[in-house]
């Protein structure tokens, strides 16, 4: 654990994780949390120019570090049960031929929607008929707290999956640790890029987290989170219909985030330095997407007490009373 280890992760770790997905400990590698896998990975597999597919909206790291390797991301409209696949398909059809297709499956950052088993299925059958990988992220998928959970889309796909998750949002996020599980030869040119980085990944943090793993200390840790996110997933559902009627949102059934679409004349810019005054953050929907979403924002309930959920949401309604009272009278 203090020497300096090996490039694909603590081997027990490693060995652990390969157990949950019930794959072969070559398929995996364990990363200094998931967006080092992610990275690793479009560093593996994405060139200058090669069409990305991702959501709209979609985490706003993940486009800044497509952008920054030059692909080109097409984004596809996030629906409640997850990506449009008929709009896939056709641009699909369309001749469009994408090297990868990055899907957040489960109580998606930012929007919170989770992707429904009939378009899991379908996105199988497009990946394997056009040849392109599915990246499937997916750190919140321990964190349900609403509804049954789905099959990852690894557990069935073969080589047409990478899959990623991390124990930042069920150990914690300073510990640093994610990983990759996908087709060997995938993982071993990974690896290689992995040694070239850093030698290894911090053996103290994984060795940390795999006894976190083996006493029980986890489920335990999940258990507590779960009833904490849901409780205050509630009470912001509550407080938001309640306070901001013109509030549109789907209830999220885990993780951390809620999406909220306001009526489309609202400024959301303005709506953020005015909640901003009064104490309160929240993510602009345009941050999320390459265009748009002017009117919509992402609320993180995972951070802030019940108490705290009341207060914000008390104050954003003012935020947006007085935004939209300026907008009509300068109407
Ligand atoms: C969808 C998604 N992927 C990846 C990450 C990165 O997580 P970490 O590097 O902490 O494992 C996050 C963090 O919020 C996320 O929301």
């Amino acid at each position: 654990m203090t020497a300096y280890g090996t490039a694909v992760g603590y081997p027990p770790l490693r060995a652990w994780i390969a157990e949950q997905h019930q794959v072969d400990p070559e398929q995996v590698i364990v990363t200094n949390g998931s967006l080092q896998a992610d990275a690793f990975l479009f560093d593996a597999l994405v060139q200058a120019g090669d069409v990305v597919v991702v959501e709209r909206p979609t985490y706003d790291r993940t486009l800044l570090s497509l952008r920054g390797r030059g692909a080109d991301v097409q984004m596809i409209e996030l629906e409640a049960d997850g990506i449009d696949v008929e709009a896939l398909e056709r641009l699909l059809a369309g001749g469009m031929q994408p090297r990868l297709a990055h899907i957040i499956p489960n109580f998606q950052n930012p929007a919170g929607y989770t992707l429904s088993a009939a378009k899991r299925a379908r996105l199988l059958e497009l990946a394997r008929a056009h040849r392109f990988t599915i990246f499937e992220d997916d750190p919140y998928v321990a964190l349900r707290f609403e509804g049954e959970s789905l099959p990852t889309m690894l557990s069935s796909g073969g080589d047409a999956v990478v899959y990623a998750s991390s124990f930042s949002k069920t150990v914690c996020p300073g510990i640093r640790v994610g990983y990759l599980v996908g087709p060997s030869e995938v993982i071993a040119r990974i690896v290689k890029l992995a040694t070239g980085t850093y030698i290894s990944p911090s053996m103290v943090s994984q060795a940390i987290v795999y006894q976190f793993c083996n006493s029980g200390a986890l489920e335990r840790s999940i258990e507590v989170v779960k009833a904490a996110l849901r409780e205050r997933a509630e009470t912001l559902c509550e407080a938001l219909t309640r306070e901001l009627p013109h509030a549109r949102f789907v209830a999220p059934e885990g993780g951390y985030f809620l999406w909220v679409d306001l009526p489309p004349a609202t400024d959301v810019s303005a709506l953020f330095a005015a909640a901003s005054e009064r104490g309160v953050a929240f993510v602009k929907g345009s941050d999320f997407v390459l265009d748009g979403c002017e009117s919509s924002l992402r609320l993180a309930y995972s951070g802030v007490t019940v108490a705290e959920i009341e207060e914000g949401v008390t104050r954003l309604s003012d935020a947006y009373a007085e935004v939209t009272a300026s907008a009509g009278a300068a109407a």
